[in-house]
């Protein structure tokens, strides 16, 4: 929570997060000093026994006293906060000279490790614990700087050098795959004001972009080696324009330890992450994604690729970017229609985590708010940490999908942006979920939203109904299996649906 013109170098190390996060661990690996144990110590009690005798209330006054003086004590490298401390104002608001760095762990996890322990006195009842995390998951959010897995509370020297120089106010979501780690930067202005480039990222650059990002953003990224800028729109997203590609990089005299700029929507993105995939077997390439739906989604999880006449993404890779910046003041320049069609991926995303970040939607958050674009962002990054490949519970990203995606090809890709498809996927897809309330709330933020909430009377639903069977995710002669959103933060993977309610869902949109 780092504050305007302060100078982040030096700042103090943060460690926030639930309990069984692993903050204790984390904080001896730093050298540093651990709230709970130091108290502890000092009043040679254990916290339990301090809840017991004294009440919550005393404890979190010692807490909030003991943590104040740590927070101002320049000798004090780096200091783990007691789960619950972000709830002191005094606290949080002392934060503002520190790099608060949120141990992200999730309530199964954290209540495997330390479910009734004897020393933790909000470790007992199971459902208060599980409550208590879902409750503090915006404080920690809203407080940190970088938000990095606990699964790496003994890899932390990584997620910190790459805060080095971040802009004060601009997130780090420190992205685990299995194969490969990655800082991912979301902030306004990161490259608008600041020109922010990773410190950890070295390499002559190889700007990718298509003219309206880079009539607007190319010129921050001087200088570079070449710059190959592509006609807008999904019909650049081609075999044809990746072999333009690698031949400038080739005829420049590109290497592979010289890096790709995405600059621009998912077009740019997947293109130029496919070329950087497969340029002479493999380069980094950073995606400066400038659209909502990159910001949000396509941007992070590194999947790439191209279309063919055949099937839309059906050439690629999967190949995680060296970092991510999405610098959301670039969408002050992005048509209104192309933000409403982010916003749809907004909703998906939203529905898929639940909790604080569908609150907000809910309550009208603006599509660019940069709070929202890092809950997305954290929610897709946190599915694809547990499945890089695809392969089970990433299907949960395809909430509103099946049907959209059905829509897409009936319509030739021409008619609706995808977004505009996602926004009715959702809603035929909640209707198959059973969440009629939920339908409805949905169906007034899109449509508040400018997005299409009716199919098109010349849409054959037929037509729809067939793609729908077909989808790609569908494996041997199974049904296709859909990922239904029952409420927010619920959404089950592999869900068959009978196709006389299918048809009723698609039906429905008709009108
Ligand atoms: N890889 C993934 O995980 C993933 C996920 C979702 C979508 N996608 C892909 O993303 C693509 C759609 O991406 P998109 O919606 O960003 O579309 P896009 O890349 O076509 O961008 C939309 C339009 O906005 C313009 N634009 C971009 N940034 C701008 C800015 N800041 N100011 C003004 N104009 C700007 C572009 O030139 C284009 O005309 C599809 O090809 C889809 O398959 C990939």
């Amino acid at each position: 929570m780092s504050g305007q013109g302060t100078e982040p170098e030096a700042m103090k190390i943060v460690l926030v997060g639930h309990m069984g996060a692993g903050k204790t661990t984390a904080v001896k690996a730093l050298g540093g000093v651990d709230v709970d144990e130091l108290i502890e110590s000092r009043e040679q009690r254990t916290v339990a026994e301090i809840f017991a005798a004294d009440g919550e209330g005393a404890f979190r006054d010692l807490e909030e006293r003991v943590t104040l003086e740590l927070l101002a004590d320049p000798s004090v490298q780096a200091v783990a906060l007691g789960g619950g401390a972000l709830a002191s104002r005094r606290t949080r608001a002392a934060l503002t000279a520190a790099r608060v760095v949120w141990l992200d762990v999730d309530a199964d996890e954290a209540w495997r490790r330390v479910a009734r322990s004897p020393t933790r006195p909000l470790a007992r009842d199971e459902r208060r614990f599980r409550a208590l995390h879902a409750e503090r998951q915006e404080q920690y959010a809203q407080a940190a700087d970088a938000i990095v897995p606990a699964s790496h509370v003994r890899r932390l020297a990584a997620p910190i050098a790459a805060l080095e120089g971040m802009p004060a106010g601009a997130k780090l979501i420190w992205a685990v795959t299995a194969s490969a780690d990655y800082p991912a930067y979301i902030g306004a202005g990161l490259i608008t004001d600041r020109r922010f480039w990773p410190a950890t990222i070295a390499g002559r650059r190889v700007l990718v972009s298509d003219r309206n990002a880079a009539s607007h953003y190319g010129a921050l990224f001087e200088p570079v080696l070449t710059a190959v800028r592509i006609a807008p729109g999904e019909q650049s997203k081609t075999l044809t324009q990746a072999e333009v590609i690698w031949r400038e990089m080739a005829r420049t005299g590109v290497t592979r330890t010289d890096v790709t700029v995405a600059l621009g929507g998912g077009v740019v993105g997947d293109l130029a992450g496919f070329c950087a995939a497969t340029y002479q077997r493999g380069m980094p390439v950073v995606q400066v994604p400038t659209t909502l739906v990159a910001q949000v989604d396509s941007a992070y999880g590194g999947k790439t690729g191209v279309d063919i006449p055949e099937g839309k993404n059906y050439v690629g890779s999967f190949h995680q970017p060296a970092a991510v910046i999405a610098d959301t003041t670039t969408l002050g320049t992005l048509p209104p229609a192309e933000l409403a069609a982010g916003y749809a991926e907004v909703v998906k995303t939203g529905l898929i985590a639940g909790g604080w970040l569908w609150r907000r939607i809910a309550a009208g958050a603006a599509p660019d708010d940069p709070d929202v674009i890092a809950g997305c962002a954290l929610t897709k990054l946190r599915i694809v940490a547990q499945d890089e490949l695809d392969t089970g519970v990433r299907q949960l990203l395809n909430v509103g999908h099946t049907v959209a995606h059905a829509v897409e090809t009936v319509t030739g890709y021409a008619r609706y942006r995808h977004g505009e498809a996602v926004a009715l996927g959702l809603l035929a897809e909640l209707r198959l979920a059973g969440a009629d309330a939920l339908r409805q709330q949905v169906l007034e933020l899109l449509e508040q939203a400018g997005l299409p909430v009716t199919l098109a009377a010349d849409v054959d639903v037929e037509q729809v109904l067939l793609a729908t069977t077909r989808d790609k995710k569908r494996v041997g002669e199974g049904p296709v299996p859909f990922a239904l959103c029952i409420e927010p933060g619920r959404a089950l993977t592999g869900q068959p649906v009978a196709p006389a309610e299918l048809r009723a869902a698609i039906m429905e949109l008709v009108g």
